[in-house]
């Protein structure tokens, strides 16, 4: 009788754990984009998934002057630029698992697991068909050529994709390098900079330049709409440094309540079943290599990617804003 009871005590409590269990994400994206990615994990788990949307830098906030009282269990953000801000701040305790650690390239890893990328895209060459020949096209360091004087489309300095390239730069060359080559980029820039990516696929379609810098899953809307668009992408420096890359990450909040639940999470959203889909949702690259590409990225083509560790080149956009200022990029 004593042990009955004593078993239906463990299974109350344990089923009253069970109900219980939730785990909440501060992030960028909005709940709704979520709600079909985590709609299976929780049906499978019991887990209820919360998302707390806010912008980049105000999330990164509230957590900091949440300290212990924050009821982020994991912070969510599309580049790595804020994760190496969070991080910076102390903000993220070390991911636990050896299944994460199984299913994500180490790279794409922070260096003390602290947080970890999701997806990725690669910032790299839109050029436009008509007056461009693949062949023509080789380095990011080459955009700062003579050929290319007044055909260089660039978005301004202070888009966060932007500071990623250039500290990807300062990775690879050192500060000086980056500097030299932040400024060929400019003085081949002959309009004012463009405040979007979109913007900039647009203006490379109507000749207004021949080339521009923009992030791989922007020109997935303009082929869907129009086969014949006349811009593609190239992978720059595949002989050299590889493509830049930058990526949707995720860390474990220090103060988190629900650590194991956490880790799940991140199992989950890096398993090769849900990589696959939610990567073609976003038009990004899966992290986990086991999981299929969709049709217009693999249409794309097998690419090289920088393997410098993401953690390192998110603690350099400090210095890559220095650059961008020296160099006189607007
Ligand atoms: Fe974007």
């Amino acid at each position: 009788m004593k042990f009955l009871m004593l078993k239906l005590l463990v299974l109350v409590s344990l089923s009253a754990s069970l109900s219980a269990r939730e785990v909440v994400i501060y992030s960028v994206y909005p709940g709704d984009r979520l709600e079909a990615v985590f709609k299976p994990f929780t049906a499978a788990t019991g887990i209820n998934v919360k998302v707390v949307e806010g912008k980049s830098l105000d999330l990164i906030n509230k957590i900091e002057a949440e300290g212990e009282q924050t009821q982020a269990d994991l912070h969510l953000d599309k580049d790595l630029v804020f994760h190496g801000i969070a991080n910076r701040k102390g903000l993220y305790r070390a991911i636990e698992s050896e299944k994460v650690f199984n299913q994500v390239p180490p790279h794409f890893i922070e260096s003390n697991n602290k947080w970890t990328t999701l997806f990725y895209r690669s910032r790299l060459i839109m050029f436009n068909t008509n007056a461009v020949k693949k062949s023509e096209l080789s380095t990011y360091e080459d955009l700062g050529s003579e050929k290319w004087l007044g055909r260089l489309c660039m978005r301004t300095s202070k888009s966060n994709y932007n500071q990623a390239l250039v500290a990807y730069l300062v990775a690879h060359f050192g500060k000086e390098k980056a500097t030299q080559i932040a400024k060929s980029w400019v003085k081949n820039t002959d309009m004012p900079v463009f405040t979007s990516d979109r913007a900039i696929i647009s203006a490379v379609a109507e000749g207004k330049c021949d080339v521009g810098i923009a992030n791989s899953y922007y020109l997935v809307p303009f082929i869907e709409k129009d086969p014949n668009f006349p811009v593609r992408l190239f992978f720059p420096s595949q002989d050299t440094a590889k493509a830049h890359i930058n990526g949707v990450g995720i860390g474990i909040t220090k103060y988190a309540k629900n650590v194991t639940e956490a880790n799940m999470v991140i199992e989950y959203l890096t398993s090769a079943q849900v990589q696959a889909p939610v990567a073609d949702a976003f038009d990004q690259y899966p992290v986990n290599t086991q999981a299929p590409l969709g049709t217009i990225l693999s249409g794309f083509g097998d690419f090289k990617v920088d393997s410098t560790n993401i953690g390192v080149i998110s603690n350099l956009t400090d210095i890559a804003t220095e650059v961008m200022k020296e160099a006189n990029w607007q």
